[in-house]
């Protein structure tokens, strides 16, 4: 019996990922550069025991079944390959945030996972092999390994893909203020949305601008410049929406209110509030802000009729293990 406990933050993609070169391995068509989300945790037990017969996932104490238990047990399955390991494994996870608030839960769950299971499998990873191993489980949680502001290098294969830190979660006090305007489940996940990028005429455009915006993100974070991440962030978020809309079938994933937030955050900027955003696969809008603004961004936001809550959160660590 072997047993380890980790936890992970999710992260929000300043440039985001969209669209596979290789589904398989979550191998990206382009680079992308997030933020670890501090505060917003998921916590996972893996407990490796021989009286198990089977993989068993629990989540915020449920049992689960079906596509959630599948993604888990064919997760566990790489983890066992590279171990030798062959136990079945008990996990149990929680989150201490709602799901369906906009933020991608399987970011924290696979990294938390990743940690978990390889150190109670006996694997004693390095934070790439962690990032690779995570990538497998959910392409952006691979972003959730390494501490603070991350970029994940595309690479071309298994070996080259996977997220370092470029900048320690205190190099830059932001707030990440998410304006949930719907909490129902998407109907079009973005395992699906990946798979549909390539048909849309657009998804080469995007592609091809990817490096330069890439570029213009890193320096704009290294340099603590918000205008200049404020403009790349804006844009490859419209970029990606763009792509979704214009995919076959196309997938809108705005609301009337999630443009509604949209023209409130530049109205807050055209007066001089360091506030921009960017939507991922749902309704719900990021709202990045300078930690001087939270205060009147968080207002602005909370007057609005179409804004449920308000959620914020700062940049966080990567994973980390909590015993073994
Ligand atoms: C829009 O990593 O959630 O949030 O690998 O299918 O789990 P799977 O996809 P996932 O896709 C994230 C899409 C995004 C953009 C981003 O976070 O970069």
């Amino acid at each position: 019996m072997s047993i380890a406990t980790a936890y992970a933050f999710p992260n929000i993609a300043f440039i985001k990922y969209w669209g596979n070169r290789d589904p398989q391995l979550n191998i990206p068509a382009n680079g992308s550069i997030s933020m670890n989300l501090d505060g917003l945790e998921t916590r996972t037990q893996v407990l490796f025991d021989a009286s198990l017969r089977q993989d068993e996932f629990i989540l915020n104490g449920e049992r689960q079944s079906g596509e959630g238990l599948q993604r888990v047990r064919a997760f566990l399955d790489h983890v066992r390959r590279m171990s030798g390991m062959e136990l079945r494994a008990r996990v149990q996870s929680e989150n201490n945030y709602p799901t369906g608030v906009g933020v991608a839960s399987s970011a924290a769950a696979f990294a938390a996972l990743s940690l978990a299971a390889s150190a109670a499998a006996g694997l004693d990873l390095d934070k790439a092999g962690l990032s690779r191993l995570a990538r497998l489980g959910s392409g952006s949680a691979c972003r959730s390994i390494p501490d603070g502001f991350v970029e994940w290098k595309a690479g071309s294969d298994h070996e080259t893909s996977y997220a370092i830190t470029i900048a320690p979660p205190d190099h830059w006090e932001l707030t990440d203020c998410i304006a949930v305007v719907d909490t129902t489940p998407k109907n079009i996940g973005s395992s699906l949305g990946h798979r549909l990028a390539e048909s849309s005429p657009l998804q080469a455009a995007r592609l091809a601008g990817a490096d330069q915006r890439l570029a213009a993100c890193r320096q704009a974070i290294l340099e603590r410049d918000f205008e200049a991440l404020a403009q790349v962030v804006e844009l490859d978020s419209n970029l990606l929406h763009s792509v979704t809309m214009t995919c076959s079938p196309a997938i809108f994933y705005w609301q009337p209110a999630t443009l509604r937030i949209i023209h409130a955050v530049l109205d807050m900027r055209a007066r001089g509030v360091r506030a921009c955003y960017t939507v991922d696969a749902g309704p719900n809008v990021h709202v990045i802000c300078d930690r001087d603004a939270q205060p009147t961004v968080e207002g602005e936001l909370s007057s609005l009729a179409q804004v449920e809550k308000i959620i914020c959160a700062h940049p966080g660590s990567g994973a980390r293990l909590i015993d073994r």
